[in-house]
């Protein structure tokens, strides 16, 4: 009770000081504009993510938004870092966003939020925490009433924090976002309906005493529980809105809300906007999301997008009285564990969320920022720029050093659970690693092991390394030799960032399900499947890295002193653990430590690319993941969390590194790819024979944006689908697609889920234009052939198993005119 009324006064409190310093104000929609303070604005909004900034640049970065020309910040709110364990939250220090939301306000920025519960974001699980899928069965954003009931205590959270940061009451806070891009997951207006009513709730104009709680002794009378007077005349509260894909937009628009619409630049802005126009011909426009650049995944080039076409369309949309926010303004970093991973597939990002943006990853202004700010100043009213801040640190560089202490995987293992192999989530436990180990009988052929691994897989037999099951790759097998009955089993298995996107954010980590073994011995198949495994978990966090480098203190002291003779991988397995010797395979995965010295700090960008994958901590602090295979090699390391004199590094290694070095240099590496092979789908053994194969339709495609549909007659049943492009709208032109669905007998899309891109006999690989981008869920994304390769052109879906398809969806490039759209087509369905 005396919490609540504690509570209730802050609240009052704090609103009185804010209106004492900022008047409150309003933030409407008028005719075709939105008003501020009754006048018509343009939002011209910059995206930053607090997360993704250390705490002491925040400033600097809201500053260098307003020196492009914006007038808001857009933040999404990341729900799985503001409650790590379910029912704690945190709103302090680098997770104090009302404190981000005040310094956008006392730089004259206005802020648009955007608390979910889903975000997308290239962030882990999309900002959903990890600890929902405890609950195995559980619907996520959708009317499970678990999922709800937690999406709802966490908004009421996060209102404490911003509600009375609302214009309405003073302070910058103008427009809030109802769930995120919901119909790239599904059709559900009363689940969307529902978050709606949830945040109209918690950020209503006027103060509202909390709810009363049944048994509480708040008596009525009391001078709070007396509801204020409802102010919510049309207009009068905080402006709720939806942002999604113009295609997408029927879906899930709800008429009480503002539409606003995500597109990537050089789309044809017209044609954006037209659906909404010919719906709501007196709604605001805003783009709500224009994609400066792209994110990058492990294993394909950085992505870049010219400043030209991103500069010219914010030209044109200012010209048009269009309002905008730029994702990503400044992207910065996705520290620790936080970074996402796409789908169809497994696609994990990488560390650096860089962008491409006009502000990189470190702060800095680019070559785009200039231009920008140049377009931008003919919107400025006639005043002068703001000014460029200066940065905060220098950079600095750091001479190579190495990496001394080490201690093995093992020393970190928690308390073994015996039984079927489990899932990190059924071992409670977030991010990191697990060893299953199991013994097996006697098999006397070689084996295929399968399993569903998530997401790096090495296993072991007796200790000897036999190979990876990498999930990047598709991969869920591995053939294993002929073994001696108990022989010990070990799979370590380590989990990268959980999907952000699409139906398979539920995304288990660890073993999902039973691993089995299939032998053939004189024609007989026999399957076996071990029941009794031993699961140890091994977090991911800088408290479990020291535990292990403390239990082997030991070992490291004395080589260190020089006492004994050979390397501390080595010795640390002969010490403290019975049957080490045999080790030595899998020595390599563990935590590695060293110190550099500093006599000046600044920020720096500390080069990995001797190691093989894994985890930085740095002082303690989380940096982010590390893999060999690129195309990030460095992680950006802000000097704010660097400190004069000796600095500790730990590098938590599961594969194992060639060196261990490290050194600072004073640029990153993000495009620098180290791959066992190419990402090409042209292995001349996949592409089909067509010359005896039959088209299930052949015609011409319309030119222009949008989608098509081109309808199969005769319900044709096939595994492969097949595509010649014969020609293209433009003589000349390379082939370009950006996105392809197949219709089932139903004549609803086939799931793409289970889809792998076969064969394309030419793809523009160093813009990442492959053929995976044609069912990679994103509009903005497509296959491109390269500028030598003569039509026709062919490309092949392997769509997992034999389906019956009735149509055909074609998206073309959502650029103007729809550069590189096919004309001639013929489609084949092969079995
Ligand atoms: C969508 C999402 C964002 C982000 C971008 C791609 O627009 O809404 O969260 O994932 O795609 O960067
Ligand atoms: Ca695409």
């Amino acid at each position: 009770m005396k919490k609540l009324l504690a509570l209730m006064a802050l609240f009052v409190m704090a609103a009185a000081t804010l209106h004492a310093a900022n008047k409150p104000g309003t933030f409407t929609v008028g005719d075709k504009t939105f008003l501020l303070n009754g006048k018509p604005f343009i939002v011209k909004a910059a995206e930053v993510h607090y997360p993704r900034i250390p705490k002491p640049y925040w400033e600097h970065r809201i500053k260098m938004c307003k020196a492009l020309g914006m007038n808001a910040v857009c933040i999404y709110i990341f729900w799985n870092i503001h409650e790590q364990r379910e029912g704690q939250f945190d709103f302090t220090g680098q997770n104090d966003v009302a404190e981000f939301c005040r310094l956008a306000q006392k730089n004259g920025m206005y802020v648009i939020v955007r608390p979910g519960p889903y975000v997308c974001a290239e962030w882990e699980m999309g900002g959903l925490p990890w600890w929902l899928l405890k609950k195995k069965n559980i619907r996520l954003r959708e009317r499970d009433p678990y999922f709800m009931e937690r999406v709802k205590i966490f908004e009421q959270k996060v209102g404490e924090q911003l509600a009375p940061l609302t214009i309405q009451r003073g302070g910058p806070i103008i427009m809030v976002q109802v769930e995120n891009e919901y119909g790239s997951y599904g059709e559900d207006k009363p689940y969307v309906s529902e978050i709606r009513d949830c945040l109209r709730e918690i950020y209503r104009p006027t103060p509202q005493p909390l709810p009363v709680r049944e048994g509480s002794d708040y008596t009525q009378g009391s001078e709070l529980s007396t509801p204020l007077p409802r102010r919510e005349g049309p207009g009068e509260g905080l402006l709720l809105f939806q942002c999604d894909w113009s295609s997408n937009f029927e879906k899930n628009g709800l008429d009480d809300l503002t539409w606003t619409m995500n597109f990537g630049t050089g789309a044809n802005i017209d044609q954006q906007f037209r659906r909404l126009g010919e719906l709501r011909p007196n709604a605001p426009k805003m783009c709500s999301e224009f994609w400066s650049g792209w994110f990058d995944k492990w294993g394909a080039r950085h992505e870049t997008r010219p400043a030209k076409d991103m500069v010219e369309g914010m030209d044109e949309m200012l010209s048009k009285g269009i309002s905008f926010s730029l994702y990503m303004t400044h992207g910065g970093t996705s520290f620790g564990h936080w970074a996402g991973a796409n789908s169809p597939g497994f696609a994990p990002d990488v560390t650096s969320y860089d962008y491409d943006a006009p502000i990189n990853e470190y702060g800095q202004a680019t070559p785009k920022f200039w231009e920008l700010r140049k377009m931008m100043e003919k919107y400025n009213d006639g005043k002068k720029m703001p000014a460029v801040p200066k940065a905060p640190m220098p950079i600095i560089t750091v001479p190579k050093f190495e990496l001394k202490e080490f201690a093995p995987f093992m020393a970190a293992m928690t308390k073994p659970v015996n039984g079927a192999p489990k899932t990190f989530e059924e071992m409670d436990m977030g991010w990191g690693t697990m060893m299953y180990s199991t013994r097996l009988p006697e098999i006397a052929s070689q084996s295929v092991l399968t399993g569903e691994f998530h997401d790096f897989a090495q296993v072991f037999i007796d200790k000897k390394y036999i190979g990876k099951i990498d999930r990047v790759k598709n991969e869920k097998s591995l053939t294993i030799p002929a073994v001696k009955k108990g022989a010990e089993l070990i799979i370590i298995v380590e989990g990268m960032g959980r999907i952000n996107f699409g139906r398979a954010i539920k995304d288990f980590k660890g073993i999902v399900g039973n691993v089995t073994l299939t032998t053939e011995t004189d024609n007989i198949e026999m399957t076996l499947t071990p029941k009794q495994w031993q699961n140890v978990a091994i977090p991911d966090d800088y408290e479990t890295a020291t535990k292990a480098l403390d239990m082997v203190k030991g070992v490291n002291d004395q080589v260190a002193a020089g006492k004994v003779k050979g390397s501390v991988p080595a010795l640390a397995f002969t010490q403290g653990y019975e049957g080490s010797k045999k080790l030595a395979d899998i020595m390599k995965p563990g935590y590695h430590r060293g110190y550099f010295t500093l006599k000046k700090v600044g920020d720096t960008f500390l080069n990995f690319e001797t190691w093989g994958k894994g985890q930085v901590y740095v002082n303690g602090h989380a940096m982010g993941r590390i893999w060999s295979i690129g195309p990030q090699q460095t992680l950006y390391v802000p000097g704010c969390w660097l400190k004069k004199g000796r600095n500790e590094i730990i590098v938590l290694d599961v594969v194992g590194p060639k060196q261990p070095v490290v050194w600072g240099q004073d640029k990153p590496e993000l495009n620098k790819l180290q791959l066992e092979k190419s990402n090409k789908h042209n292995n001349i053994g996949d592409k089909p024979d067509l010359n005896s194969a039959t088209p299930v339709a052949t015609g011409a495609f319309k030119a222009g944006n949008g989608w098509q549909t081109i309808k199969i007659d005769g319900q044709k049943k096939g595994r492969y689908l097949a595509i010649e492009c014969l020609s293209t709208q433009k003589d000349g032109d390379r082939v370009a697609i950006a996105e392809l669905y197949l219709q089932g007998v139903d004549g609803k899309r086939l799931s793409r889920e289970p889809w792998v891109a076969k064969y394309a006999n030419s793809e523009e690989e160093n813009g990442n234009h492959t053929l995976d981008k044609v069912f990679d869920l994103q509009e903005s994304t497509y296959w491109q052939t390269e500028k030598s390769a003569q039509a026709p052109h062919l490309m092949v879906v392997d769509l997992g198993q034999e389906h019956t398809v009735t149509a055909l969806e074609y998206l073309p490039r959502a650029e103007q005119g729809a550069p590189g759209s096919v004309k001639n087509f013929r489609i084949y369905l092969l079995k």
